[in-house]
């Protein structure tokens, strides 16, 4: 505990947990893509999906609770080290370049800030249907008579309209901005980046953002140009 703490209090193992914390919620991005991108599949499938993490309260819960506590620990220890960063900065007289700093990493809080804005209006959407009661309430009803939560329709007839798909392409491409960044910076708070390996890392880093903004972006587009449709029956 004590060597947690002593840890955290410098600011390299500040930065060991925002890489490591930021490697883990990409994990975590990743996965919900490949499972939300069922929607092609259609109804049964992605509503079986929904259903199976539902059925697995004490997996789920776990996983949420881990979720909630990287998220908290990467977004309060990299608004500290920018906040370090910002008070170390040289003023006036102060040797230029001292300090390198491209404007995708000052943008790093802003993006960073910006995605979190955006999952508490997802989740608020999707997870607790705030914004859309009446679609989160919908239910498919199975050939042998139960039910299941409609998750394909909610989606659908969230993306149905512009200006909630237009928010989340948006959110999509901020994500993309945070990650491509982030991934680099990993690298190099692990220590991993050398001259030679660079060029591998950054390559490697481009492919799996543009997988992951084209995958996610894949969804409300194929909604709008009315390749995914409602099933027969919802409204
Ligand atoms: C087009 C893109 C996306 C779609 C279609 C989508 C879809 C969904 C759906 C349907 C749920 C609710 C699942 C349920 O309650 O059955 C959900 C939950 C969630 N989504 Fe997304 N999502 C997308 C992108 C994202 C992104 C980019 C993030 C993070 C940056 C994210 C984070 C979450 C979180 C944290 C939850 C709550 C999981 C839980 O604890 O149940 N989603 N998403």
């Amino acid at each position: 505990m004590t060597s947690l703490s002593h840890g955290l209090g410098s600011s390299v193992g500040r930065k060991l947990v925002v890489a490591v914390t930021g490697l883990a919620l990409l994990g975590f991005v990743l996965g919900h893509m490949v499972g939300n991108l069922q929607l092609f599949l259609g109804q049964d499938a992605l509503n079986g999906y929904a259903a199976l993490i539902k059925s697995k309260p004490a997996l789920l819960w776990g996983a949420r609770l881990g979720l909630l506590a990287f998220v908290g620990a990467h977004v309060v220890l990299a608004l500290e080290l920018a906040a370090e960063n910002k008070a170390a900065r040289p003023h006036g007289y102060a040797a230029p370049g001292r300090i390198q700093s491209t404007p995708n990493a000052r943008s790093m809080t802003l993006t960073g800030l910006m995605i979190l804005a955006f999952v508490i209006y997802h989740l608020a959407h999707l997870t607790w249907g705030v914004t859309h009661p009446a679609d989160h309430a919908l239910v498919q009803t199975l050939a042998d008579g139960t039910t299941r939560p409609d998750v394909f329709s909610a989606v659908v007839l969230g993306f149905q309209d512009p200006l909630v798909a237009g928010a989340y392409l948006v959110a999509m491409l901020l994500l993309g901005l945070h990650i491509g960044h982030g991934i680099q910076s990993v690298f190099q708070s692990l220590g991993l980046t050398t001259s030679s390996s660079r060029g591998t890392f950054a390559k490697l880093g481009a492919g799996l953002t543009w997988l992951i903004v084209i995958g996610n972006c894949a969804m409300p587009v194929a909604v709008l140009a009315g390749v995914i449709t409602l099933p027969e029956g919802v409204a």
